[in-house]
């Protein structure tokens, strides 16, 4: 039975990862996870300098799922390259990271720094829509998504996955520009954009007034737009939106993802991610399906 799937040039043992800003990079849930069981682990959004991320409150149950707007604290490239890839180098995993700018010369200060370092894949944040500067205006221009995409390829060694917006029209639209730009692969989605309204304070939940929706909540419409896009571009997709089990995972696959990512489900569960390795071989076993490659978009 093979599980392993193939992106840019890059084979993954399995088509497991987690959705950056949901698992760190493992560390803290590398006492309830085994990170070499997984095809990849993504990380948190990674910027130039140290980010102190919004005011607090920034997360807010919703049904089905939560907002946020955490804003992309992170302590920066440096102390990253220092503590983050020491550490997941210790796994039997690839690594890919998760870049975040303000402007397109950020992004690209991230990605110089990144080239030289022991990373398999750079994933780039376009998409964010908790920060004011940040990402969502790229992400929601194709003219912007071709520009930034062809400046970070000319300067990334590793292969570049541009993160889409689930915030636009037509989604396939951004994923075109990103393929124009020279992307190597796709992630989608991010978050949607979404509000709370505290009624006994008469006033907005989170600090940041709106804030990204994620977890099951999302999955249909996430599922839809991966779908479009398989059918749009020839770029392979890492799927994510709201799976929780394997039997989302599989859906996301068949729908036309290569691989998929486990974002707000680590809250609930926090072996979600090998538990969903191992859902989807119990399903190849009973459908007898020799080849994880034979489900990618087999729904069409
Ligand atoms: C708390 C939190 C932090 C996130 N931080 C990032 C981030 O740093 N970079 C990024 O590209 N996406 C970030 N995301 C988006 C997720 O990676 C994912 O695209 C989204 O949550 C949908 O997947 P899910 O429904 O499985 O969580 C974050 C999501 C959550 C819930």
């Amino acid at each position: 039975m093979n599980t392993s799937v193939t992106i840019a040039g890059i084979e993954f043992k399995n088509p497991v990862t987690t959705a950056s800003g949901t698992f760190g990079s493992g560390m803290e849930y590398s006492e309830y996870v085994d990170l070499s069981k997984l095809g990849a682990v993504t990380t948190k959004g990674v910027s130039s300098v140290p980010w102190p991320g919004n005011p607090t409150p920034r997360v807010a149950e919703t049904y089905g799922g939560m907002l946020n707007a955490i804003g992309l604290q992170n302590p920066g490239v440096d102390v990253f390259i220092k503590r983050d890839i020491p550490f997941l180098r210790k796994y039997d995993t690839k690594i890919i990271v998760n870049v975040v700018g303000k402007t397109t010369e950020e992004y690209c200060e991230v990605v110089e720094r990144l080239s030289d370092c022991d990373v398999d894949l750079l994933e780039i944040n376009i998409s964010c829509p908790n920060v004011k500067e940040g990402g969502i205006a790229f992400g929601q221009d194709p003219k912007c998504v071709e520009a930034i995409t062809h400046e970070l390829k000319k300067r990334a060694k590793q292969p570049i996955i541009m993160k889409l917006s689930p915030n636009v029209t037509d989604i396939t639209e951004t994923a075109k520009a990103a393929q124009a730009g020279g992307a190597d692969a796709l992630s989608l989605i991010n978050t949607l954009t979404g509000m709370k309204i505290d009624i006994h304070r008469r006033s907005f939940l989170l600090a940041n007034r709106t804030g990204g929706l994620s977890g099951p909540a999302v999955k249909p419409i996430a599922v839809r737009m991966v779908y479009q896009v398989a059918n749009a571009v020839k770029l392979p997709i890492i799927g994510m939106g709201g799976i929780a089990n394997a039997e989302d995972a599989l859906e996301f696959i068949m729908a036309g993802a290569s691989m998929i990512a486990v974002g707000t489900a680590n809250f609930v569960n926090p072996t979600a991610t090998t538990q969903i390795v191992e859902g989807i071989e119990a399903y190849m076993k009973k459908y007898q399906v020799e080849d994880i490659n034979e489900l990618i978009g087999c729904v069409k």
